[in-house]
């Protein structure tokens, strides 16, 4: 026979994925596919998934099925001073199916007065509330559908409160007494701090003691904070930033807290959906393409030029940018290059991207200074996401911190060759090209610094020049298994390990 913990390691675990976004449904950044991503991994690999996540009046990609509807279960969640209908609703994610045909449901919890806004996330006075509701919301479905999950996986700040509202609110429910907690920290740049008087607003007044009482005193409440101090584990998205948040340098004022819970904190890096993002069956490309037959990539690039109406040349480096605009993403060292670059190189630039006003007026202005060299485009379109990945040549990710990032992994599965910064998530996924060896997978600068760009993108351009060279290096970044097979199988392991770890 074999030990019984042999059965448990094998048995399909239960897991409650909640997160803000889940794509293609609700996406502003690579936290909607992560979750998407994962819960599909998971799904198919046998385990039994929920993912949860507000049902945002700008769902997109979805209807709901009245018929279902009818069935699903509704809530009444009491907040402070009212009583909040809501009710789960579900919806198929797209290729989430298993062998067997069986799609994996996700629940929207819909109350339109917490979450039918203009944006996912707001200045609204109510927003803390927004998001301690989704908290509650998210264990009284569970409650509702009388469904244990073995771990509840919570994503960020906006779903940070779940590990304590578990220890407090509804520690009486013996549904969740082996329920264990993790939450994975996507970026320590947003952390829903809000003012200390938001702790009565969450309907949070009991479970004050329990808050960090330095801040509290100080006048504020952090989510994510609250999160850290008692979720069971700790995840980030790579490796490297796992380390980096426990520095003063990267640690957004939690490194102190951070180091207190080292060991039970991991980094598992972010994998690419192949699904969803693969040049051999791509939909939104004007060819497809592989590492064997790289020509409908150059029908790509040609279609990516026309679509900005750029001067089409074979000899020109077409370089891509997708992303948010904000400093983060190392967006101010670009107006100190791009200029000189466009110059004094033979460069196509393509940029995709919304975020802070001084950043798109930058961009406009380029686009107006090079018109037949640089193409904008502002706003969210997953379509041209898709076609620069494709079309450019080189990607450009300057980022001054970065916890994991999706798009230079995108890049090598595309055949473009990513150029990043050493920091987080980029340093783990490129590695820098290699003359001597022909190893490599992309181009890395070091200091955050103008200097170290433009050298790079120097060195870029040296490499553009050997088209021997280049092609090595694009097939270097193709080889590499970025996909989620094996990332989900971490998962796996740390929800296990979770389990059996105390309280
Ligand atoms: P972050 O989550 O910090 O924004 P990531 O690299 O992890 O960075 O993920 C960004 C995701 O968002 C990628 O899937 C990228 O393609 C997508 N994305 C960013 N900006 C846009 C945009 N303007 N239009 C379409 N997709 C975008
Ligand atoms: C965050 C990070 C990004 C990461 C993504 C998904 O938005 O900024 O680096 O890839 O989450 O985990």
């Amino acid at each position: 026979m074999p030990p019984s913990n042999s059965v448990a390691s094998s048995r399909p675990l239960k897991i409650a994925l909640v997160s803000s976004e889940v794509a293609p449904f609700a996406k502003t950044g690579g936290l909607a596919d992560v979750v998407a991503a994962l819960a599909r991994a998971l799904h198919r690999a046998g385990h039994d998934v929920r993912v949860i996540l507000p049902a945002y009046r700008m769902l997109r990609a979805v209807s709901f099925d009245a018929e279902v509807d009818r069935e699903t279960p509704e809530l009444e969640l009491e907040l402070p001073g009212d009583l909040c209908r809501i009710i789960a609703r579900q919806a198929p994610l797209p290729n989430s199916e298993r062998a067997d045909g069986t799609p994996l449901a996700v629940t929207f919890l819909d109350c339109p007065r917490l979450w039918h806004r203009d944006n996912y996330y707001t200045d609204d006075a109510d927003e803390p509330l927004r998001w301690a509701a989704f908290a509650r919301a998210a264990i009284e479905y569970c409650q509702r559908t009388s469904w244990a999950p073995d771990v509840f996986h919570a994503n960020d700040w906006h779903a940070a409160l779940i590990p304590l509202l578990l220890r407090t609110r509804y520690a009486w429910d013996t549904l969740f007494r082996d329920t264990r907690t993790l939450l994975s920290i996507h970026n320590l740049g947003y952390q829903g701090v809000f003012p200390a008087d938001a702790v009565e607003l969450m309907g949070l007044s009991e479970a004050r003691p329990l808050l960090h009482q330095d801040h509290l005193q100080a006048g504020h409440v952090s989510l994510l904070e609250t999160g850290v101090l008692y979720a069971d584990f700790l995840s980030t998205v790579s490796e490297t930033y796992a380390r980096e948040i426990q520095t003063p340098e990267h640690g957004m004022g939690m490194d102190e807290l951070l180091r207190t819970r080292s060991d039970r904190l991991v980094g598992i890096t972010n994998g690419i959906d192949a699904e969803e993002w693969n040049p051999a069956k791509d939909g939104y490309l004007a060819a497809n393409y592989s590492a064997d037959d790289l020509s409908g990539k150059r029908i790509c690039r040609g279609a990516l030029l026309d679509r900005f109406d750029l001067a089409s040349d074979d000899d020109a480096l077409v370089m891509g940018v997708v992303s948010r605009m904000t400093a983060q993403k190392g967006f101010e060292l670009l107006p100190e290059i791009l200029t000189v670059v466009l110059q004094r190189e033979n460069v196509r630039l393509v940029v995709l991207g919304s975020g802070e006003q001084r950043y798109e007026a930058y961009f406009q202005w380029l686009r107006d200074t090079f018109p037949t060299r640089v193409g904008v485009y502002f706003g969210y379109n997953e379509e041209l996401a898709h076609q620069i990945e494709a079309g450019a040549d080189l990607f450009l990710m300057p980022s001054r911190y970065e916890p994991c990032g999706l798009n230079q992994m995108y890049s090598l599965a595309y055949g473009t060759v990513p150029l990043v910064r050493h920091t987080g998530g980029l340093a783990d996924t490129v590695q820098r090209w290699d003359p001597t060896e022909s190893s490599g997978t992309g181009f890395v600068f070091y200091d955050f610094t103008a200097d170290a760009l433009l050298a790079t993108v120097g060195h870029a351009l040296e490499v553009w020049r050997e088209p021997a060279a280049w092609a090595r290096l694009v097939q270097n970044g193709m080889a590499q298994d970025v996909s989620w097979e094996h990332r989900s199988e971490e998962y796996v392991r740390l929800y296990r390990h979770i389990l059996k770890l105390p309280r």
